[in-house]
């Protein structure tokens, strides 16, 4: 991969593994041009068998001969982190984050340097090539640590680039969203199982649904509404379905579910 020779993964948990995987099975890197960490010994002993990757304890030695510094541990251990690494950062290096909450300005401001600092929100579909990243730059990032940072994030799905403003709402939709499509799913599902489906099969239709659906708004490109009214057959059985969701509130509830993830986006860390 162009301009990412050396990565150190700063707090490889979930999204860490996730995106360590995901690169390599892209061949995007090699596992002897990635470094993880984490806090505790049994986690890098287990990511350095199962991922063959080199892991270190500490942060300061798996920064020193990285190009890109990937942060991904949680928003309330980014201050510690930052300060840990604070005296052994170069403004040659850059610095990609995927902490929810912590604002471009926050980093800059505890690195206390002129570093180029990227701030991603990838999703945990990431996993399975089908992620939905946002990015945004700081400061001192230019077009092209931009370009650096979404190659990684390119590997794993798509990605947007977006203005930082919009980041929290990011957080509270794509971010957080696959937790409620899996609650829809599995009460989809169940309403399958009530009228008689076995349950592994009303799973797969209630899944493979939810895919085409979106596919569907990603590659026509049409509205949402054009293409439920397409499904729509007047008085037929899909409009008594909608009134049973409208009844219940599902939109008005989404979109409070949205709202009130975004206040809480923002809040996740002190500034
Ligand atoms: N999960 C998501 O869906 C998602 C989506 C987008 C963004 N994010 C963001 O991704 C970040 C990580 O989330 P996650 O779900 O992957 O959390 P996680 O599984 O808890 O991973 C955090 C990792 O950080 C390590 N860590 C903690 N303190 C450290 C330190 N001082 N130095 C080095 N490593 C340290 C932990 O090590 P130990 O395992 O040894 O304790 C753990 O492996 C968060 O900031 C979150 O906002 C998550």
């Amino acid at each position: 991969m162009q301009n990412l020779s050396k990565l150190a993964v700063i707090g490889a948990g979930k999204m860490g593994e996730t995106l360590i995987k995901a690169l390599l099975e892209a061949k995007m890197l090699a596992a002897d041009g990635i470094v993880a960490t984490a806090k505790h010994a049994p986690r890098v002993e287990d990511i350095a068998k199962r991922l063959g990757v080199p892991t270190t304890l500490d942060n300061r030695a798996a920064i020193q001969s990285a190009d890109v510094i990937l942060l991904c541990v949680k928003p309330q251990a980014l201050r510690d982190v930052l300060a840990e690494i604070k005296p052994v950062i170069g403004n040659d290096q850059l610095v990609i984050s995927i902490a929810a909450s912590a604002t471009t300005s926050f980093i800059e401001r505890h690195l206390e340097m002129a570093v180029p600092v990227v701030r991603a929100m990838p999703n945990t579909p990431t996993l399975v090539n089908a992620g939905m990243t946002a990015l945004c730059r700081g400061v001192h990032a230019t077009d092209e640590h931009l370009k650096r940072a979404r190659q990684i994030f390119d590997a794993v799905g798509r990605s947007l680039i977006i203005d930082e403003k919009y980041m929290d709402a990011v957080t509270a939709l794509s971010a957080s969203g696959p937790a409620y499509i899996y609650i829809i799913l599995e009460a989809l599902a169940e309403g399958g199982v009530k009228v008689g489906l076995p349950r592994h099969i009303a799973t797969e239709l209630a899944s493979q649904m939810c895919l085409g659906a979106a596919k569907m708004v990603l590659e026509t490109g049409a509205h949402p509404a054009l293409l439920k009214d397409a499904v729509t057959t007047p008085a037929g059985c899909t409009i008594d379905g909608i009134l049973q969701l409208e009844e219940g509130g599902l939109r008005v509830t989404l979109i409070k579910a949205v709202v009130e993830a975004t206040r809480r986006a923002a809040q996740l860390i002190e500034s």
